[in-house]
């Protein structure tokens, strides 16, 4: 618990920080690890500090507000989501590359309404459905906490006990936090809100129940089980398959605004599927309006036909190989007592560089 209280310290001067060094900027800004230099008396009050977050907008700051101990997941959920998006794109063109210093966190490429802002709208909105979700099951939020198990069908097998997390909860609270920035009469509004909602189902369609016997002498004549959230890392990786297959579509603007597919030979898009609006730049040169880096200089695989692979990872301007000496520890030995010993080994690797 100790160990607990002095982290939130540390988030709450973080955030304290934050909210000096950002204008304007998007909420993932939470997550980022700026300056934590500032000293800033981390003793405001939570409404006062809500308020404060410029990065937030009105509803936001009103939902955060009503919510004491809700930054610190807000900070963590969007840490989790800017995490988990350059874990799945890091052999990628386009590699998720966050700006801390600057006030939109993942720069003007973004606003391109493309696949992989998709992918971050879809992440996003699990993340903060996984984190709140994760918080009330530990009891660091005050109105929620587990799953009540009357809310749980009957079984006959086994009984409802323990923790079930409670992912409607974190759901509401995602719906909450992220749907009310969008505008579902444009079309990019629409388009986030889909995104957002198939990120919170690619959470809880990957929960799972657990189960644990009792019963005398492991006779298992009785089972309790309960929900639980899925690791992380399953709901960012099932979405990248969301991404690599997501369907391009165009807003229509009949009796009803939606969005619609543009190739009607392909599948239509349900509700856990990924949708965008305008394909993407090719990523391969730097472009400092829309704060892309490019790939020269970035590290490929040339081995792999994939994107990681030279040829599209370069962009066909091709690469270069450098040997390098790599030091590894090795043959360790065990020394009585209570030791081990290494050597140093040296050896060579290749590494390949796009021009
Ligand atoms: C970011 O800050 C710059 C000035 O530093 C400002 O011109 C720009 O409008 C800001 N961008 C956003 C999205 O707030
Ligand atoms: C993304 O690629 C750039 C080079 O284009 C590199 O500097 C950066 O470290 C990479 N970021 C991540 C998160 O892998
Ligand atoms: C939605 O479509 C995907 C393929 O894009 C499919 O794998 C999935 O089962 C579908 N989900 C539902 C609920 O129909
Ligand atoms: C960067 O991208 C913008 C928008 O696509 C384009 O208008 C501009 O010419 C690009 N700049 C460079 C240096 O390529």
């Amino acid at each position: 618990m100790r160990r607990l209280d002095a982290e939130l310290v540390l988030v709450v001067v973080l955030l304290a920080t934050l909210q000096l060094t950002c204008t304007n900027a998007d909420w993932w800004s939470l997550g980022l690890q700026s300056s934590i230099s500032n000293n800033v008396d981390p003793h405001i009050p939570h409404k006062e500090r809500c308020s404060k977050l410029e990065y937030l907008i009105d509803s936001q700051k009103r939902l955060c507000s009503q919510h004491e101990k809700i930054l610190p997941i807000l900070a963590y959920s969007a840490k989790l989501a800017i995490d988990e998006c350059q874990n799945q794109f890091k052999f990628s063109r386009w590699n998720c590359t966050s700006f801390p210093e600057k006030n939109t966190t993942f720069g003007n490429v973004v606003t391109i309404r493309s696949r992989e802002a998709a992918y971050l709208s879809a992440v996003s909105a699990a993340s903060v459905a996984f984190a709140v979700t994760k918080a009330c099951s530990k009891g660091e939020l005050s109105d929620c906490s587990c799953e009540t198990n009357k809310r749980l069908r009957k079984n006959q097998k086994w009984k409802w006990g323990g923790c079930s997390e409670d992912i409607r909860y974190g759901q509401d609270f995602s719906k909450k936090f992220l749907d009310i920035r969008e505008d579902g009469n444009t079309a990019v509004g629409l388009m986030n809100l889909h995104n957002i909602e198939a990120g919170r189902r690619a959470v809880r369609t990957r929960m799972t129940r657990v189960c644990k016997c009792h019963g005398v002498s492991g006779s298992c004549s009785m089972q309790i089980c309960w929900r639980k959230l899925p690791n992380f890392k399953l709901v960012g990786e099932g979405l990248f398959q969301r991404y690599e297959g997501s369907s391009h579509v165009k807003f229509v603007d009949k009796r009803r605004r939606k969005l619609r597919i543009i190739n009607p030979d392909f599948k239509k898009p349900n509700k856990t599927d990924l949708v965008f609006l305008d394909d993407s730049p090719d990523y391969c040169e730097k472009n400092d309006t829309l704060n892309i880096l490019g790939t020269r200089g970035r590290e490929c695989n040339r081995m792999s036909q994939g994107i990681d692979g030279c040829r599209l990872l370069c962009c066909g301007r091709g690469y270069q190989t450098r040997v390098r000496e790599v030091e590894d520890k090795c043959k360790c030995a065990f020394v009585w007592c209570c030791s081990v010993k290494c050597d140093i080994c040296r050896s060579r690797r290749e590494e390949h560089v796009c021009n």
